[in-house]
């Protein structure tokens, strides 16, 4: 018999194939998500953007219509919640987030949270109510691609959100507080967002892998045992702006030159370091004109490792390195660390319990930990927290190209069903 191997896992074969329960409507919903943007021809949805708030309205209709009352907290996450036996029971969350980086492609975040709302329109129309209530999250802001913020609204869940990052300014000079007017938000309502502990019993993630690992494997799904820590510094390097004319090179203090010195000694630390990755993904040279020495340049470093120790060592020799070669060339440097998150073991509770919802689904489990930061890491400082990974295409991630296929989406609910019933049980008999 005819087996369709590779992007379904080897397991559909073409005769025996039961029809997709949920993945072409999954696969249409994203598609439609994905058409909510701030630049034409592009998916770019940042937070408290037009297109993030349109995005989290047609969300919101998704999830009444699957059977959740909803609503949105101060800084305009949106939670919908199916009720459990009783009333008023703790909840197990299901989510990520709907905004987007820069250019992006359909399923980062948007495929956890739509997913999640399959999950909940499942058992609504089967009738079925578990011991705890199911809430499903639609996080605001993960990704950091507006203000120099980065994951703000999982981290006031925790509570840990301190009311300073409300004061960060997006490139207009527009701060979280009165973007969130503007939209609608409640900035002086930050400490309402707060979750007492015990009110979420557990949270679970389902996500892209962004990266190749399951693809390699030839596997669908995986359980996310960890998740690798990170820091981001944002680099001023000030030299002196002068005619490109007129100034002879042994005079010059060019800001962009030094910063390009500094940008391969990050790469090339990075590189001779186990464990370590290293980006620069945002650079200004300043004042920006083809005949005028750069006199500043602004660029942010995004360093990450699975070692804390390992990230923490390297930030210092790299420190140690661009100071060097500031003074060499007699150019300014300042460095401020504006976002930095441990590495984070997810609890052994929930893997084991997505790893056996892999196994359940006719899957092998491979339990793999992640190299991109998740909102499930904030919320694991809450309550007992997990991933299910996804493969996709080439392991192509924060790019438009970003694939995974409608078997593999069908599948993933079909696994989060599993783990979030599981995960009821589990959660039922540990009292
Ligand atoms: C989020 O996608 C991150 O890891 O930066
Ligand atoms: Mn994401
Ligand atoms: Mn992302």
């Amino acid at each position: 018999m005819a087996a369709t191997r590779g992007r379904s896992g080897g397991r559909r074969s073409k005769a025996a194939a039961a029809p997709l329960r949920f993945g072409p409507a999954l696969m249409a919903r994203l598609d439609e998500l994905a058409g909510i943007t701030e630049v034409p021809g592009q998916l770019t949805r940042r937070y408290l953007s037009p297109a993030h708030l349109a995005a989290k309205a047609r969300v919101e209709a998704w999830m009444a219509e699957a059977g959740m009352r909803v609503r949105t907290d101060p800084l305009c996450s949106l939670f919908g919640r199916y009720e459990g036996r009783a009333g008023g029971a703790p909840a197990i969350m299901l989510g990520s987030h709907i905004d987007t980086v820069i250019d992006a492609g359909k399923y980062d975040g948007a495929l956890g949270v739509l997913a999640a709302i399959a999950v909940v329109a499942e058992l609504a129309r089967s009738g079925e109510r578990l011991e705890h209530a199911v809430e499903v999250a639609a996080f605001g802001e993960e990704e950091g691609s507006r203000f120099p913020t980065h994951i703000l609204t999982s981290s006031a869940l925790t509570g840990a959100a301190r009311p300073a990052l409300l004061d960060m300014r997006d490139a207009d000079g527009i701060s979280v507080r009165r973007a969130l007017a503007v939209a609608g938000g409640d900035a002086k309502a930050l400490r309402a967002c707060a979750r007492k502990r015990g009110e979420i019993a557990a949270y679970l993630e389902l996500h892209i892998e962004q990266g190749p690992v399951l693809e390699e494997k030839g596997l669908a799904l995986g359980a996310v045992t960890a998740i690798n820590g990170s820091v981001r510094f944002r680099v001023t390097v000030t030299g002196f702006a002068g005619h490109a004319g007129t100034v002879p090179m042994v005079s010059r203090r060019d800001a962009l030159s030094a910063t390009a010195e500094m940008l391969l000694t990050i790469e090339t630390l990075a590189m001779s370091t186990p464990d370590l990755v290293a980006t620069v993904g945002r650079i200004k040279a300043l004042p920006g004109a083809g005949n005028v020495i750069p006199g500043r340049v602004e660029f942010t470093i995004d360093m990450r490792s699975p070692d804390d120790g390992v990230r923490r060592r390297a930030a210092k020799t790299l420190l140690a390195r661009l100071r060097e070669i500031a003074s060499r060339r007699r150019v300014g440097l300042d460095v401020e660390t504006y976002q930095e998150n441990p590495a984070i073991t997810l609890d052994a509770g929930v893997i084991d319990t997505v790893a056996e919802a892999i196994a359940a689904c006719g899957h092998e489990p491979l339990r793999l930990p992640s190299g991109a930061g998740h909102d499930a890491g904030i919320m694991a400082k809450l309550c007992p927290s997990g991933m299910l990974f996804v493969r996709c295409k080439d392991g192509v991630s924060h790019n438009p190209a970003e694939a995974i296929s409608v078997e593999d989406a069908d599948l993933a609910v079909t696994a989060l069903l599993e783990a979030t019933r599981r995960l009821d049980r589990r959660l039922q008999a540990a009292g």
